[in-house]
């Protein structure tokens, strides 16, 4: 390998250069080992959000943050393997149903997760109100439950894509997270160091999710989607509202429950829309016959979801923590319900203890929120809005306080905004 400079390596890419396979590898590798500052590595990004990456640059950087780690062996199970990523919203679960229920569809489902961080939720935090159930399996263990049981939600290990944790933090307080090409390489080298043989991305977008805009969603979806396939991986995106919150839950315990609803059949119906519609991308992409509505009709999904729980130490017919303290938000006129902010419901749940402002603080099994009424209901004055879930006075307050302003009502009636709004593929 030649030897380059990191700040020759950063004029370029300042200057809106091509950078050359070496100099990505190099530039990479020295970064990982101490020999590229932060402040250097800080700055090549700053570059990268202003100029971006051509395809071929993306693919060396995605391709050298894959191989900073190990990957999963997932070859020789005994069921084709496909994986769901979501980019983050309020209120989705949609994880705990698909897994399960694409298991029971004949596929093998790797769901290596992660924690929330703000506004948005993170499956293994809602699992984990499950007493007993246990987020760190060991690479073994991971193919063991895919053989027998088909589904695994667990923690993504460490060894998977470790700069890419390095390049996040730094991210993170560089102001650089938002740059298509850095958070394309960023999820897909975790999809693609897992081993999975296909993958459906649900992309969000709207008030609630990390992207505001149709066409950056659109543009983040081609782009993986493009990696995935260059990497082997049948990769299909779908892009989704996330405007208002999915589903009724929002909260770690509280979305458990509504997801066993949607498991036994009941449960909102866009949980329900958005697990199937992603379930039959996914059986589609493995090329398996089968239409997950049966599945899911006769319980077999739930069936799947119950010795999944059980397979990693979880009891699924505990009763789940709940809250020492409720509250009703209730609306103040006669109307429609206009709209609902995701992003307020969303932060209303943190501030009520669902969800955590840095890695490391614990969050609550119990809080959050319970929405009441749906876009377009009509709703009369002293009628609740919504159901607040803490642990203790003072996070109600808080919660009340970030929800207040979180519902348009209007005189007219309004049509429910779609949810699925456009698939991506290759
Ligand atoms: N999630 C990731 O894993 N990486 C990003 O860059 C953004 C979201």
């Amino acid at each position: 390998m030649n030897y380059f400079s990191a700040v020759d390596v950063i004029t370029t890419k300042r200057d809106d250069g091509v950078l050359s396979d070496d100099a990505i590898t190099w530039m990479l590798d020295a970064y990982e080992h101490g020999e590229v500052a932060e402040e250097q590595m800080s700055a090549l990004l700053m570059a990268i959000y202003f100029n971006g990456l051509s395809d071929r640059e993306l693919n060396t950087w995605t391709d050298r943050i894959i191989e900073s780690g190990e990957r999963l062996e997932l070859t020789g199970l005994s069921r084709p393997t496909v994986d769901k990523h979501s980019t983050g919203g309020v209120g989705d679960k949609i994880s705990l149903i698909l897994a399960p229920l694409v298991a029971a569809c004949g596929a093998a489902v790797p769901q290596l997760s992660g924690r929330g961080l703000g506004h948005t939720g993170g499956t293994l935090d809602k699992l984990e109100s499950i007493p007993g159930w246990r987020a760190f399996l060991s690479n073994d263990e991971i193919r063991a439950q895919l053989d027998s049981v088909g589904a695994v939600i667990c923690a993504a290990g460490q060894g998977l894509a470790p700069v890419d944790r390095k390049l996040y933090s730094l991210r993170d307080v560089t102001a650089t997270v938002a740059s298509i090409p850095l958070i394309s390489s960023s999820i897909m080298s975790k999809k693609i160091a897992e081993g999975t043989q296909a993958l459906v991305l649900d992309v969000k977008v709207g008030r609630g999710a990390f992207i505001k805009s149709f066409e950056q969603a659109r543009e983040l979806a081609t782009t993986m989607v493009r990696l995935g396939t260059d990497h082997g991986v049948a990769t299909i995106a779908q892009l989704t509202s996330m405007n208002a919150p999915l589903g009724r839950a929002v909260g770690n315990a509280l979305e458990v429950n509504e997801s066993v609803d949607v498991l036994q059949g009941h449960g909102p119906s866009d949980v329900r829309e958005l697990t199937l519609a992603l379930a039959r991308i996914m059986v589609e992409l493995v090329g398996i016959d089968v239409d997950p509505e049966t599945k899911l009709d006769n319980g077999s999904g739930y069936e799947v979801y119950q010795r999944m729980i059980r397979a990693q130490g979880g009891d699924p017919d505990a009763t789940l923590p709940v809250a020492a303290c409720r509250d009703d938000v209730v609306n103040h006129e006669d109307g429609v319900v206009h709209s609902i902010d995701a992003l307020a419901v969303g932060i209303a749940a943190w501030r009520l203890g669902a969800g955590r402002a840095r890695k490391e603080d614990p969050v609550s099994a119990a809080a959050g929120v319970v929405c009441l009424v749906r876009e377009g209901e009509a709703i009369s004055e002293g009628q609740p809005m919504f159901e607040l879930h803490a642990d203790d006075q003072a996070h109600l307050q808080q919660g009340r306080d970030a929800i207040a302003n979180a519902v348009v009502i209007g005189e007219r009636s309004v049509n429910a905004e779609p949810l699925l709004l456009e698939r991506i593929t290759n």
